[in-house]
């Protein structure tokens, strides 16, 4: 690697590059559409709930349940009035929950049945469709990165693909799950790198691209002040063009100014290298031979006097091409 500085700044610029394209892309795609139909709620009601008393005959629970419970509710569950003992306080509702629900009048562990999540799932849905299929799935869950806990799906056969998600331990939509919601998702992944579906931006990958993003901008100015000196110089010598002078091993050697619009031979002698010239510049000798990581192309003279080798490592005739083709040279 002859310039570490350069092949890492131009290295992370790609990468870092690749991921701003997708950022704007996908930040066009946020703000153009319509959130509503973006989330798959453009079918999704809200059902009006009406405040039940709670029955005066509810029963004490058995004290066995209470051991390592952190809050007990006393509330309704699809209108039927329930006990709900958490065993864990998450942070929010999508992480792991540990909860048993008690009829609140039986004592008996109590669950909603299929029909019920039907009927929660049909009020939250405003066209008329089929519901194909409803069933009980565990995470990890294709269409709700992040959610950890297990989610009633109700199927719609509908042409938008509805899922509709039902929590069974509130008794709530979860989500409307279409294929724009699919797509949403899929922007979603994109803009916050959240290739691992943790359904969150808070993640190790985007820890690492802001370190990587840092160490771009760093070597970005290491290399600006570098070649800083070189481009002053450029800017207030009218008629020269920088040139770097490689050392033998091809490692970054010192920076010159030499006058442009020469041939390579002529233009170098104002920064005193002198390359042998015995037949003063004609392209007969083959005595000014340079090499350079520059792409030239071959001249006649060149393939008369340099090795197909030779012209593979990138050596010429310092007679036959001019300054101007070149930013790197190496001379013997
Ligand atoms: S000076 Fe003779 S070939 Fe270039």
């Amino acid at each position: 690697m002859k310039q570490p500085l350069a092949f890492i700044h131009k290295w992370l610029g790609l990468v870092v590059g690749l991921q701003l394209l997708i950022w704007i892309l996908t930040g066009i795609y946020f703000n153009w559409v319509d959130h509503r139909i973006a989330k798959g709620n453009e079918l999704r009601q809200s059902s009006s709930h009406t405040v039940k008393p709670f029955p005066i005959d509810i029963i004490d629970l058995d004290e066995k349940h209470f051991i390592g419970v952190k809050r007990v509710e006393l509330t309704h569950l699809a209108e039927t009035p329930v006990y709900q003992l958490y065993y864990s306080l998450p942070a929010h509702n999508n992480q792991k929950q540990d909860v048993k629900t008690f009829h609140a009048e039986t004592g008996l562990p109590f669950s909603l049945t299929q029909n019920t999540v039907k009927n929660i799932a049909s009020n939250s849905y405003s066209a008329e469709a089929e519901i194909s299929d409803i069933e009980l799935m565990y995470p990890p869950h294709t269409d709700l990165a992040g959610e950890e806990n297990p989610l009633w799906r109700v199927v719609v056969n509908d042409s938008a693909q509805t899922h509709i998600y039902v929590s069974p331990i509130t008794g709530k939509v979860i989500a409307h799950v279409n294929n724009a919601r699919r797509l949403h998702n899929i922007m979603f992944m994109l803009h916050f790198m959240d290739y691992a579906k943790t359904g969150g931006f808070n993640h190790t990958l985007i820890t690492v691209f802001a370190v990587l993003n840092l160490i771009f901008v760093g070597s970005g100015v290491l290399w600006l002040i570098k070649k800083l000196p070189m481009m002053v110089h450029a800017v207030f010598s009218s008629g020269k063009k920088p040139i770097e002078l490689l050392q033998n091993n091809g490692s970054s050697g010192v920076h010159a100014l030499v006058p442009k619009g020469e041939v390579i031979l002529h233009s170098l002698r104002n920064v005193n290298i002198h390359l042998p010239s015995i037949c003063g510049g004609g392209g007969v000798c083959g005595s000014c031979k340079f090499q350079t990581p520059d792409t030239l192309p071959v001249t006649e003279a060149d393939k008369a006097h340099c090795s197909p080798q030779e012209l593979a490592h990138g050596i010429r005739l310092a007679c036959q091409h001019s300054i101007d083709a070149i930013s790197k040279i190496s001379v013997p």
